[in-house]
């Protein structure tokens, strides 16, 4: 009988603590991230040997705390690459917990893709007694291998989200991502998908892979800066960043998007004097909800970390049409 050969499937590392490793396997804290290779963190999955073939590829090693603009373009120009070939499935990336949602997010926003690519990661170190790594990996080549499975997701701990709404909430459970209000996308049970809802849909973006191609230092990005609404806010923070010459702040705002009015009166200055502003909430769910008169625009839904990736990618976009 004819075996039907599954297409090739992308694993691409980057670090984090899925590739991490500790002098005591039963420290899953005082770990370095990021120092098992790609190839490694395969082989340690044997159950992954009828899911290929694969192609690995090293395109970072690092602790996803320092990720940078840099390594986002080339991961982004890397799945592009890959899923523009049609002997590709989909791409799964292996990444820290820490940015996850940020990087999620800017892959959905520049590649848009129709194909799987999907965000493993995990919370302990791979040589932690019981890593959750391996399955996490597993899963991740579940999700990649769905048929119809599109766009950017994230799988951690069993569960499926989308790019646009993953956010991480916990800081050691082995689930520490959530949904929110929307809700995960789905499950991986036993390497069967339970789907809730829709796969991300590609939307409208400011800008394609093309167009942030060429960038890769932090100097050439529009510094985007996120200030946060507390008890005792002041203007200090927002008049230094604009007198350093800010081009977008993000304000994590207390609640429906609600300023302490000293911050307030800083971030309308900062408005008038031609910076763009954007109002996320600092509530971990629900999405800030405009009241008519409102001065500064909200974050549709993002939270503040991903509200900043949109504002960087609209400033771009904005420059790219300067003659
Ligand atoms: C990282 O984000 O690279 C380290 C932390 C983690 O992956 O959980």
């Amino acid at each position: 009988m004819a075996v039907t050969k599954l297409q090739n499937l992308v694993i691409l590392g980057t670090g984090g603590t899925i590739a991490g490793q500790a002098a005591d396997p039963s420290d899953n804290i005082g770990y370095t991230a990021a120092q098992v290779g790609i190839g490694a963190l395969l082989a340690a999955v044997p159950a992954l040997d009828q899911d290929g073939p694969f192609i690995t590829e090293q395109v970072a090693q690092i602790d996803s705390k320092d990720m940078s603009f840099a390594v986002w373009v080339q991961l982004a120009e890397r799945v592009n690459h890959f899923l523009a070939q049609p002997d590709v499935q989909g791409v799964v990336i292996t990444h820290g917990t820490d940015t996850l949602e940020e990087t999620a997010y800017f892959l959905q926003a520049v590649c848009q893709p129709v194909k799987p690519v999907v965000l493993a990661c995990a919370m302990r170190p791979a040589t932690a007694l019981a890593p959750d790594g391996p399955q996490n990996l597993r899963d991740a080549v579940s999700v990649a291998r769905h048929p119809g499975a599109q766009g950017v997701v994230a799988i951690c701990a069993g569960t499926i989200h989308s790019a646009l709404d993953v956010q991480k909430v916990h800081t050691y459970r082995l689930d520490a991502f959530s949904s929110g209000d929307a809700g995960p996308v789905g499950y991986v049970e036993e390497g069967q998908l339970r789907l809730l809802r829709n796969w991300p849909q590609a939307q409208k973006s400011p800008l394609t892979i093309e167009k942030v191609a060429g960038l890769g230092a932090l100097a050439e990005w529009p510094q985007v800066e996120i200030v946060m609404s507390h008890a005792g806010a002041s203007g200090a923070v927002v008049q230094a960043l604009v007198a350093h010459g800010v081009q977008g702040l993000v304000v994590a705002a207390t609640g429906n998007g609600t300023l302490h009015s000293a911050l307030e009166a800083a971030l309308w200055a900062a408005q008038d004097a031609g910076v763009k502003v954007v109002r996320a909430s600092r509530c971990t769910e629900g999405r800030v909800l405009s009241v008519p008169g409102q001065r500064i625009a909200d974050s549709q839904g993002l939270n503040p970390v991903k509200a900043r990736v949109a504002l960087m990618l609209d400033l771009l976009a904005e420059n790219d049409e300067r003659p």
